[in-house]
């Protein structure tokens, strides 16, 4: 039997991707192996928001070279962003490349190996006009859906509207049938994926991101519906009634606010203002008390003075959210962003991460103390770092440690917690 190397970079959205790869080739008689050296094919879904990602995939990229070397019948293919990104220059930069699949074809993947493997020619596949249905997973607790894909914001930072092409949803019955079939497969906890969710069901013009909502949540069997990810321009009154009224929509939003000074927010072409962001929250905030609201937040944006900066770090202090996922800003080339004037050191970038970090885990680490002494419903994953340590995750979304008794990874079970850290609780079990 064939055996296949996987490794995902990047966001959920690919990780999700990364299961419909492995179904593919499954269902043609591959199976899986973590081990590059015993692979047939190794294939990279690759992610290139960041350079530092690129930078990473390169590398491993490199480290493939002496494997082909070794063994010319090795298929070697790269999938994903950095596929669509990169196209011929993968091929110019790494001869040992075999095939090259941007996000819109890897649907695709099987047919492209056999070819590969019959004709030993190199495939490049770019085309992002479908949004291929690809296999979600199943026989899993949490399952990631994508409901749409692509981008139509064009934030001036933001490669993936290069990457990804223009919004494209799923249909309504399509995204339903895969819900029920992972609940059926033994699901818990679904996830619904897109670059902008908010976004879903404009190109479709019957229903929206909140009637699908509405109808996830009454799907028989689903404990918890999550989705990811917000963005705060388009977030209804109707998307906040619809959480506020549901069942099973867990107490968390993730909702991206990038930068807090007005300036940057334009300059960024987010288009809304920090009034308007924390407006926003605080409605959020009045239907749902007990919500965890998470950022994601960027410093060093070109022309990002020592004013701006401080700006967003005494925004922390109001808003208090949660959790923030801090970034350097890194130049994507053939965006705006990367074209402007007075970009901003890497030294300043990283004394202004650091301090931006410092604060928020003050916050985060509060907002964490707020369980202290509380009983949380968690989701098992399974086991943490430590030995007979088990995490899962709260509704809010909260990383939870506990002593594993008897529990397995899908089963809910209540926590009580004894201890609060910056990225995680720490608990008992109660029956
Ligand atoms: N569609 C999502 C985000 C996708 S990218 C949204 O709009 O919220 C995930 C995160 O990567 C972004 O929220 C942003 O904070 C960060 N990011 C994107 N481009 C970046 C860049 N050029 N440099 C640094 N961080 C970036
Ligand atoms: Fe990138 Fe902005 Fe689109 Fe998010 S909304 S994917 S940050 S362009
Ligand atoms: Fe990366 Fe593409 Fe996701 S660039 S963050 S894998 S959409």
């Amino acid at each position: 039997m064939e055996r296949f190397f996987l490794q995902v970079y990047g966001c959920q959205m690919n990780v999700a991707e990364g299961e419909s790869i492995r179904k593919i080739l499954s269902s043609r008689g591959y199976s899986e192996t973590t081990d590059m050296k015993n692979a047939d094919a190794i294939i990279l879904h690759t992610c290139c928001v960041r350079e530092t990602a690129e930078e990473k995939i390169y590398g491993k990229i490199g480290e493939i070279k002496g494997l082909k070397r070794e063994n010319p019948e090795l298929i070697v293919g790269v999938t994903g962003c950095m596929a669509q990104k990169e196209g011929e220059n993968l091929f110019k930069r790494a001869k040992h490349i075999d095939f090259a699949l941007g996000p819109g074809e890897i649907g695709k993947i099987g047919r492209v190996i056999d070819d590969v493997k019959e004709h030993r020619k190199k495939f490049l596949g770019q085309d992002l006009k479908d949004y291929d249905a690809v296999p979600v997973a199943t026989g899993k607790a949490s399952i990631f859906v994508p409901i749409m894909t692509g981008c139509n914001n064009f934030c001036s930072y933001c490669i993936v509207p290069y990457t990804r092409g223009r919004e494209r949803s799923r249909e309504f019955d399509d995204v339903l049938a895969d819900i029920q079939s992972a609940v059926q497969g033994g699901a818990k906890e679904v996830t619904l994926l897109g670059q902008n969710v908010n976004s879903y069901g404009k190109d479709l013009k019957s229903k929206d991101f909140s009637d699908l909502l509405s109808a996830a949540d009454k799907v028989e069997g689903l404990c918890r519906l999550r989705f990811m990810t917000s963005h705060p321009k388009d977030l209804s009154d109707k998307l906040i009634d619809t959480m506020a009224a549901s069942e099973h929509i867990a107490p968390h939003l993730h909702l991206p606010m990038q930068h807090a000074s007005n300036r940057i927010l334009k300059a960024m072409n987010r288009n809304y203002t920090k009034e308007r962001y924390f407006s926003l929250i605080e409605k959020i905030r009045g239907k749902m008390p007990n919500i965890s609201v998470t950022t994601d937040l960027i410093v060093g944006f070109p022309g990002e003075t020592e004013e701006d900066f401080e700006e967003l770090l005494k925004f922390l202090d109001i808003v208090k959210w949660d959790a923030a996922y801090t970034f350097i800003y890194s130049k994507r080339s053939g965006t705006p962003a990367a074209e402007m004037d007075e970009q901003v050191s890497e030294e300043v970038k990283r004394k202004r991460l650091s301090k931006l970090m410092d604060k928020e885990n003050e916050i985060s680490l509060a907002s964490n103390r707020k369980f202290l002494g509380k009983v949380v419903s968690v989701l098992v994953e399974g086991e943490s770092k430590e030995e007979k340590v088990y995490q899962g995750r709260t509704g809010e979304n909260k990383l939870t440690l506990f002593e594993r008794t008897d529990e397995n990874p899908g089963d809910i079970v209540n926590v009580k917690i004894t201890e609060a850290k910056t990225w995680h609780l720490k608990g008992e079990r109660i029956r």
